[in-house]
C-alpha cells in the first residue's frame, strides 16, 4: 500500500513491510513535491529490480555501461567505488575490465537492486557488496582513487552535498567518473512515457522521468562539481543510435522497472498494464515498427579530487 502524496500530517519517513519508504506532510509547496517526488523516484525496490534489469538494461544502459567500463580501466585505479550500482550493468563490466588486482566496492541505496547485482557475480570473485546513500557515504575519508557512477547523479537529493561526499571519500588526485542523460528531447523514448502518464493522470501526472532527465544542464553539473572542490572537469556528450528488437519489452521496463509502477499504482484507477500498451503503441508510431532505432544522448563527466 502507498500513502497518497503532498496529504496529511508531518510524519518523520518510516519504511513500511514491502520496504516503500513512506511518507506525510502538511506542505504544499513546490519545493516539497520536488523534495517527494525525488525520494519516490528513488525507491528501486519490490518487482522493479528484475523488471529493470531485463526490460530497460539491454535497451539503455547496456552501451553506457560499456563505454563507463573502459574508461574505469583506463584510470589505473587500485581502490573502485561505485555509487548507485543499480542491478549491477556496470559493476559486471568493471569487474570484468579493470586490472584484477584492483578493490571493487558496488554499493546502492535499494537492496533489492543489489541482490540482482550480486547474481552476476560467482563465488569467490573480488568484488565487495554494500548499501549505501551517496548523500551519507559509510566509507572513510581518502578510501579510493577512483568512483564510477551510471546514471545516479539524478537521484541524489542534494547534488552538492553527493558531489562532497563523493570527494570525502577520494584520495587526492582521485577522480569521479560519472554519466548523466541528456534531456527527454534528445533521448525522446522518455517524453514518450511521461507523455502517456500525463494523458491517463492529467490532474496528477507522474513525474518519475522528470528526474533522470532533468538534470541535462552540463554548466549547472559542472558548477555543482566545481562547488564541491573537483577540479580538472571534463565533460564529453556519448550518444548512440539504439537498436531496438522486442518494443513490449522495453515498454514493460518503462512501467514496470522504475518508480513510474509505484506512481501508477498509488494515483489507482488504471492498470499498468494498459499504461505499458500504450506507451509500446507510441514508441512504435514515433520510431517505426520493430526491430526498429532510437536515439539516446547523455554526458559524461570526469573530475578530479584536489
Ligand atoms: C537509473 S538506476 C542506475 C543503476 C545502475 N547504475 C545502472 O546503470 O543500471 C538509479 C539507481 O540509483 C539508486 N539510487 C537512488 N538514490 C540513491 C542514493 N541517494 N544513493 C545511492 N543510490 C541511489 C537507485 O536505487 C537505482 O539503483
Amino acid at each position: 500500500m502507498t500513502l497518497p502524496q503532498h496529504v496529511g500530517i508531518a510524519l518523520p519517513p518510516k519504511v513500511s513491510n514491502d520496504g516503500w519508504h513512506h511518507q506525510r506532510r502538511t506542505l504544499e509547496s513546490e519545493q516539497f513535491k520536488e523534495t517527494s517526488m525525488n525520494e519516490q523516484s528513488s525507491q528501486f525496490v519490490g518487482n522493479i529490480p528484475d523488471n529493470y534489469d531485463q526490460g530497460l538494461g539491454p535497451h539503455i544502459f547496456h552501451d553506457y555501461a560499456e563505454d563507463l567500463a573502459k574508461r574505469a580501466a583506463a584510470a589505473n585505479a587500485i581502490d573502485v567505488l561505485e555509487l548507485a550500482a543499480g542491478t549491477g550493468i556496470v559493476s559486471r563490466r568493471l569487474r570484468d575490465a579493470l586490472p584484477a588486482a584492483a578493490r571493487l566496492v558496488v554499493t546502492d541505496l535499494n537492496p533489492p537492486m543489489l541482490a540482482v547485482a550480486k547474481g552476476k557475480f560467482s563465488e569467490g570473485e573480488a568484488v565487495e557488496f554494500a548499501p549505501a546513500d551517496a548523500m551519507a557515504l559509510p566509507f572513510e575519508d581518502a578510501a579510493f582513487d577512483l568512483i564510477v557512477c551510471q546514471f545516479g547523479v539524478m537521484f541524489f537529493p542534494d547534488k552538492r552535498a553527493a558531489f562532497a561526499q563523493a570527494k570525502r571519500v577520494l584520495r587526492s588526485g582521485g577522480s569521479y567518473l560519472f554519466n548523466v542523460w541528456g534531456d527527454m528531447a534528445s533521448n525522446p523514448f522518455s517524453e514518450i512515457a511521461q507523455n502517456v502518464g500525463v494523458d491517463y493522470f492529467p490532474d496528477d501526472p507522474p513525474g518519475f522521468y522528470r528526474v533522470p532527465f532533468g538534470y541535462s544542464d552540463t554548466d549547472a553539473v559542472v558548477a555543482d562539481m566545481e562547488a564541491a572542490g573537483f577540479q580538472e572537469i571534463t565533460r564529453e556528450t556519448v550518444a548512440f543510435d539504439k537498436q531496438v528488437a522486442d518494443w513490449s519489452l522495453f515498454a514493460r521496463g518503462l512501467v514496470y522497472g522504475n518508480p513510474l509502477f509505484d506512481e501508477i499504482q498509488s494515483r489507482g484507477g488504471v492498470d499498468p498494464d494498459e499504461v505499458m500498451r500504450s506507451i509500446r503503441a507510441a514508441l512504435q508510431d514515433r520510431f517505426g515498427q520493430q526491430p526498429a532505432s532510437m536515439p539516446l544522448l547523455a554526458t559524461v563527466y570526469n573530475g578530479r579530487a584536489p
